[in-house]
């Protein structure tokens, strides 16, 4: 694999800037949690990163669960719609409040169709935590309660986010150079 160099275009949001808004949505989290019984659900794997900055900056007891989906089409974005669940949580959600952490919204399909299926397993509250939303893109209506960053309708790639399943590890996000790398669809 490549050095990240030759597929970065510009950084978009530097470390710095990434874990000065994580620290603001903590805040807002944290508040708004006082005295709920907070679970959060990373969606695997994109949302990792963000994951684990982000409930260092919670002052509220709460616990963590994962999940992975793979959409029934073949897009790499997941954007066809309907989702299957490869990777299902470990605890139950009944009566919980549910925050979901994603690391993009995309046009919308992943994070809208495991909000339909969260909610029939009854949780007392189900938000959308997403760190980048973009928001040109958006296809299916997804309420965003936190969102960390709107973005341009580009590729990007770092902190998550992956380039064939490639750096993730990145602590910043960037975008992809078009002459490099052709997003898929
Ligand atoms: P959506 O269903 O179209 O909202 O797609 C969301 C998923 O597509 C995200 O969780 C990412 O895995 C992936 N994705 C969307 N845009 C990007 C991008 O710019 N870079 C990397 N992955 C992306
Ligand atoms: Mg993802």
């Amino acid at each position: 694999m490549q050095d990240y160099r030759e597929l970065l275009a510009e950084i978009i949001i530097p470390e710095k800037e990434l874990q000065a808004r994580i620290r603001e949505l903590g805040k807002e989290i944290s508040q708004d949690y006082q005295g709920k019984d907070l679970l959060l659900i990373c969606i695997l794997r994109g949302g990792v990163m963000f994951l684990t900055d982000l409930m260092r900056t919670l002052t509220v007891p709460h616990n963590i669960d994962f999940m992975a989906v793979s959409s029934y089409g073949s897009g790499v974005r997941q954007s066809s719609g309907q989702v299957r669940i490869t990777l299902d949580l470990t605890t139950s959600i009944e009566g919980r409040d549910v925050l979901l952490v994603e690391d993009i919204i995309d046009s919308g399909h992943t994070i809208a169709s495991v909000i339909d299926l969260l909610n029939t397993r009854r949780p007392h509250s189900l938000r959308v935590c997403a760190l980048l939303d973009k928001a040109e893109r958006r296809e299916a209506e997804v309420p965003i309660h936190y969102c960390g960053f709107v973005i341009p309708n580009k590729f990007v790639f770092g902190y998550g986010l992956d380039i064939d399943e490639y750096y993730r590890n990145l602590p910043f996000i960037g975008v992809v150079r078009p002459d490099k790398y052709l997003a898929p669809e």
